[in-house]
């Protein structure tokens, strides 16, 4: 099956990564538009029309399934992808809200971008949760920078709570950190992993990994080296 994904920069990496581990058997294309990272302040009409080109650099290569591996364009524009391609698209929100629901936790924050977050796409389906942005998160974790201080001011109140939705492709590279300054009961939820674990997909295909970024330079891939472990091609698009 030839599989498309993509995200603003390395954040949808890591829903891939978990593809590869649950089906290496197929080809993967990955377009992650570094060129315009973060994605997380922009307007719904510029995020249209930056996923737009995507979808259509996809319907060129034809992959048989496309996946919104970013928070922000699943909050944002599905509907509107939807309607420019005959392609299935898959959101990476869906899932996790289905997942929440049967879970059933007291006390849930999601963590996005202002963008995911203002859309309210997890308090519409589910009431008992709190929706915080974070939108420092995303330029420290594609520059390398991290900001412990940061990090500790958002969740720190949060401590005590059941779980934290990492609402951001981006975020579950913050994991350990994150895990610093809230109980050992709180579970993060990974919506990649989320994703992986709703699907029955077929892998029968050879494993191939194409990487399409807008901008590579040394630091992009640092990180990819940091999230991919298996044989991948990388080009400029
Ligand atoms: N990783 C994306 C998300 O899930 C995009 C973040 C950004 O570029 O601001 O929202």
């Amino acid at each position: 099956m030839k599989i498309g994904m993509f995200d603003s920069g390395i954040g949808g990496l890591n829903v891939l990564k978990e593809f590869i581990n649950k089906y290496p058997n197929n080809h993967y294309y990955y377009y992650g538009d570094t060129l315009n990272v973060p994605y997380g302040d922009k307007d719904k009409d510029t995020l249209l029309e930056f996923s737009s080109r995507i979808v259509n650099f996809f319907e060129e290569i034809k992959v048989d399934l496309i996946i919104i591996a970013c928070g922000t364009v699943s909050s944002t524009c599905l509907n509107e992808l939807r309607n420019i391609t005959t392609i299935p698209i898959l959101d990476i929100i869906s899932p996790t809200i289905n997942y929440l629901k049967k879970i059933n936790l007291e006390k849930i924050v999601v963590l996005g971008t202002n963008r995911t977050i203002n859309s309210h796409i997890f308090k519409n389906s589910l009431n008992n949760l709190v929706e915080v942005a974070t939108p420092e998160f995303v330029p420290m974790l594609e520059n390398n920078s991290i900001d412990t201080d940061i990090i500790k001011k958002y969740v720190v109140e949060f401590k005590n709570y059941d779980a934290i939705v990492l609402g951001c492709t981006h975020y579950p590279l913050l994991i350990l950190e994150l895990k610093k300054y809230v109980s050992s009961n709180t579970i993060m939820i990974d919506m990649g992993k989320v994703i992986v674990d709703s699907m029955n997909i077929s892998s029968k295909d050879t494993y191939n990994l194409d990487l399409y970024f807008t901008k590579i330079d040394d630091n992009l891939r640092k990180n990819i080296e940091k999230i991919i472990k298996s044989t991948y091609k990388i080009h400029l698009v």
